[in-house]
């Protein structure tokens, strides 16, 4: 599917389908429809005036229009009241054309869309979320079936604007938007694939790969540097698995890059059993997504490469299995990060904090970011806290918080700021060594990020606990039921903030 952005009319003869929205209420408060239901005989007043179609958010009607106007399909989409508006309203009206698209099976569609004041929602971001929208909510995972249904899209897609004069402004969106919902469905399928599959060697391959297919650096190192490099952490969590783990570094430096460096750390866990502290079956059935963060942090950073960003990004994802075995660590034991501070295992499924700190511990001693970030689907608390609908935000700086607050506002990948206590640091004492890994249930999503601040000291830094959100139990109109890739938009979106 091409999408091409154009200024058209409803009777412009160019496509076989026609979408356009409608305000929730009469006909009356839609003056953009008044050409298209004189043309088609009255039939949009019908149906309002007959109470078949309303306009609420995300509702549907078709219309076959005959020889009324040259497309032979009308797709009308509700976009709720218009005193409800938020942009987010026109992502959910791209979703709900890109879900409708497999059935309409239109060769060619021309899909109209509204206009604001820029100060309610700017043209480019028009162009982004419309895009981002169909892309998304017309993207299916397949790849697993035996017979997949063959999903037939248009072959050109034109986005039409308001107004000609916004021609431009919408197309630089709909780059921007191509771009940010390729990463969100590169995340979904990495979070599909099944842990065999995706492994911390096939992880680093595909780092690789999109280093050199987008333009960035990428470093990866196995089994031996890391264990020269002491960290000890990541070798604690792997020694349960057959498989290798890899500590996997990207780099991204922009033209006119701003000089001040971003680094995100991304919890690359390819499968979590829990290790010796056990999760029970249920509790492991989605643990093939542990690596979410990292493929945020990945899929992120190919973004900002293909979008040449103004950005001086690192990434760093340390990645393993957290598997049983003779060889697995276990409770009791007691392992030296990156930074040197020592820890005591209190419970070997509490694997993700320690991977990341060393992680962390390795961003702030090579790379001195001005922003360090991790993100990570690290605590259990984090769904219970907040469900799905948003991640845990932890920051010791408000500025570096308000920046990522502004991300997810504009990415809709809500996050959520909770304290880092000073008081909590007492929860995770131990009595042998500097700290331990785990304080058991009470505070558990505060505690995580009281571990994870002692790896960071005085680097500013916020980190985003996306546990739960990597699967969406409901599907929403962009979003379908299984793994939504939450994550990589709030990245991007930070990184194009950035100053
Ligand atoms: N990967 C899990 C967290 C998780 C839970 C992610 C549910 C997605 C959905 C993490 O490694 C974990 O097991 N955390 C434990 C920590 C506890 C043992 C302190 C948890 O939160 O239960
Ligand atoms: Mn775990
Ligand atoms: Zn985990």
């Amino acid at each position: 599917m091409k999408l091409m952005v154009d200024f058209r009319t409803a009777d412009s003869p160019e496509s076989e389908l026609l979408v356009t929205y409608a305000w929730e209420g009469t006909l009356a408060r839609n003056a953009h429809l008044k050409d298209l239901d004189a043309w088609l005989d009255g039939h949009i007043s019908d149906l309002f005036n007959l109470d078949q179609f309303t306009g609420k958010k995300n509702s549907t009607v078709r219309i076959l229009p005959k020889n009324a106007i040259p497309s032979r399909k009308v797709l009308i989409v509700g976009l709720g009241a218009k005193s409800d508006f938020k942009p987010d309203v026109i992502r959910e009206y791209g979703g709900t054309i890109g879900k409708a698209l497999a059935d309409l099976k239109a060769e060619s569609a021309t899909v109209m869309l509204p206009d604001f004041k820029a100060s309610v929602m700017p043209s480019q971001r028009i162009g982004q979320f419309v895009t981002e929208g169909i892309l998304l909510g017309s993207y299916v995972i397949t790849e697993y079936k035996s017979e997949p249904k063959e999903i037939i899209l248009p072959d050109e897609l034109c986005l039409s604007p308001f107004r000609k004069a916004s021609i431009a402004q919408i197309d630089k969106g709909r780059t921007v938007g191509e771009v940010t919902a390729w990463a969100q469905k590169k995340v979904r399928e990495l979070v599909s694939s099944p842990a065999a599959k995706l492994t911390p060697e096939k992880l680093a391959k595909l780092a690789e790969q999109y280093a050199s297919d987008y333009g960035f650096k990428c470093k990866v190192f196995g089994l031996a540097e890391i264990k020269k490099l002491k960290l000890g952490c990541l070798l604690a969590v792997n020694a349960g698995s057959d498989l290798p783990p890899r500590f996997i570094i990207l780099e991204y430096k922009g033209p006119k890059a701003k000089p001040r460096k971003v680094c995100i750390v991304g919890k690359g866990i390819t499968f979590d059993s829990g290790g010796y502290s056990l999760k029970t079956a249920q509790n492991m059935l989605d643990m093939k997504g542990d690596m979410a963060g990292s493929a945020c942090v990945l899929t992120s950073i190919s973004a900002a490469a293909r979008l040449k960003l103004p950005v001086h990004v690192i990434g760093i994802i340390p990645t393993t299995e957290n598997l049983i075995s003779g060889k697995g660590y276990k409770p009791g034991d007691i392992l030296t990060s990156y930074n040197g501070k020592t820890i005591e295992v209190t419970n070997t499924d509490a694997e993700g904090r320690l991977i990341l700190a060393d992680g962390l511990g390795y961003a702030v001693d090579k790379f001195d970011p001005d922003a360090l970030l991790d993100i990570a689907t690290l605590t259990g608390a984090a769904q219970i806290a907040l469900g799905y609908s948003g991640a845990g935000m932890f920051a010791n700086d408000d500025r570096l918080a308000a920046k990522v607050e502004a991300a997810a506002a504009a990415s809709n990948e809500r996050v959520w700021r909770m304290p880092l206590w000073e008081d909590y640091q007492k929860y995770i004492e131990s009595d042998l060594a500097d700290i331990k890994n785990s304080a058991g249930k009470i505070g558990s999503l505060c505690t995580s990020a009281a571990f994870l601040s002692n790896f960071v000291v005085k680097t500013k830094w916020a980190h985003i606990d996306i546990a739960g959100m990597d699967v969406d139990v409901k599907g929403g109109s962009y979003i379908k039921k299984g793994s939504s890739g939450v994550g990589a938009r709030l990245l991007i979106e930070f990184l194009r903030l950035w100053k």
